[in-house]
């Protein structure tokens, strides 16, 4: 197979990651014969210093132009206490999202044996949590109109949402969850209080009549962010809105262990796009220390959507191979890690055979 993946590492220790996953991929590619065309385009802190634009128009070509995007992180302290900056780096990864109609976040939120120490929760809650947020990514209070009024002192943010959009994602998540061991969908809003999520609950409601092999239930956002530390257990598919699944995807990174854990993958009507749920981690930028693994689990995530299973699997494998050997990074075992670089050494090792047992 060949493919032209884009490649975006935006700040921080985006480009360290993604240095990792393009490893990986280069012995996916040697051991199963096929070839991915990379190319490097500009994007957040990065992108504004070197062309003043956050998303340079050349990357929005660039991508398009792919069949898929691997993004790495973006942002900048510099931009985050200044609420007057005019430009600032997230102004990219949202200008991308929308450029590419990425309407879609997908988030697997996976728990290991091995990392359960790891959790401020019992490890009795954590056996066998295994659920993905439904994300939508190109709606809500992100793109609804803003406004601040001329004396600085009032500010707005219009939370909107259309029929199209709700249905586009919900019929993923209800086709997604098909294919799930439980086969429950949760949609999570605040129907109680705000009408867009009344809407999303009627239009989730018709949808469902359509799967009658999936379960679906409601649960308000506050309630939903509570379930999910006291019976994590009980979700499987999490359908939710822009906002919500923001904030309740990094409450769910917790289950993992570590943020450095969680990859996604953004899917729209064209190119797909794969991250990692981590920022941009600045204090950590160019040590070779932060977690790869959220980088190169969200390449298996493109290597899934490309159709090879077999080399998302084995990636997979590797890694589970890693945390089981304690090949881990600082965020897991701060007294006794393993650089970044050394970690996508011994997966791209593994994939390429040179592991005893790894090849199955
Ligand atoms: C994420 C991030 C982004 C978001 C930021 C960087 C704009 O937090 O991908 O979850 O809020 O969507
Ligand atoms: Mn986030």
């Amino acid at each position: 197979m060949e493919k032209k993946i884009a490649i975006l590492n935006g700040d921080g220790i985006g480009p360290e990651v993604t240095a990792q996953s393009i490893k990986i991929l280069n012995a996916v590619a040697q051991q199963y014969g096929h070839v991915f065309h990379y190319k490097e385009a500009l994007i957040g802190a990065d992108a504004i210093d070197k062309t003043g634009t956050a998303l340079p128009s050349e990357t929005i070509d660039i991508c398009l132009d792919s069949d898929a995007v691997l993004f790495g992180a973006v942002g900048d302290p510099k931009y985050d206490n200044d609420p007057s900056a005019k430009v600032r780096p997230e102004q990219g990864i949202l200008g991308i999202r929308k450029a590419l109609q990425l309407f879609a976040n997908i988030r697997p939120v996976t728990t290991y044996s091995t990392l359960q120490h790891l959790s401020p929760l019992k490890p009795a809650l954590l056996e066998g949590v295994d659920c993905v947020i439904f994300r939508e990514l190109t709606g809500g209070i992100y793109f609804g109109k803003k406004y601040t009024s001329e004396d600085g002192n009032t500010a707005s943010d219009e939370c909107y949402y259309t029929r199209p959009e709700i249905e586009r994602i919900a019929h993923l998540a209800f086709k997604y969850a098909q294919n799930r061991r439980k086969k429950k969908v949760t949609l999570v809003d605040k129907a109680n209080v705000l009408e867009t999520s009344r809407l999303w609950r009627k239009v989730v409601q018709e949808i469902a009549t359509q799967y009658s092999d999936v379960t679906v239930d409601y649960m308000f956002v506050d309630n939903a962010a509570m379930q999910l530390m006291i019976n994590p257990k009980q979700f499987d598919v999490i359908l939710t809105e822009n906002m919500f699944g923001d904030i309740i995807s990094d409450e769910a990174s917790v289950l993992a262990g570590s943020l450095g854990m969680l990859p996604s993958a953004s899917v729209g009507n064209g190119t797909a796009f794969f991250e990692p749920i981590h920022g941009s981690y600045p204090q950590a930028a160019g040590k070779d220390i932060a977690n790869p693994i959220g980088s190169i689990l969200s390449a298996a995530m493109m290597l899934d959507h490309f159709g090879l299973t077999a080399e998302a699997e084995v990636i997979r494998d590797a890694v589970d191979w890693t945390l089981e050997n304690n090949f881990v990074t600082k965020d897991i075992d701060p007294m006794n890690f393993y650089f970044m670089s050394t970690i996508g050494d011994l997966i791209s090792d593994y994939v390429s055979g040179k592991i005893p047992g790894s090849v199955k």
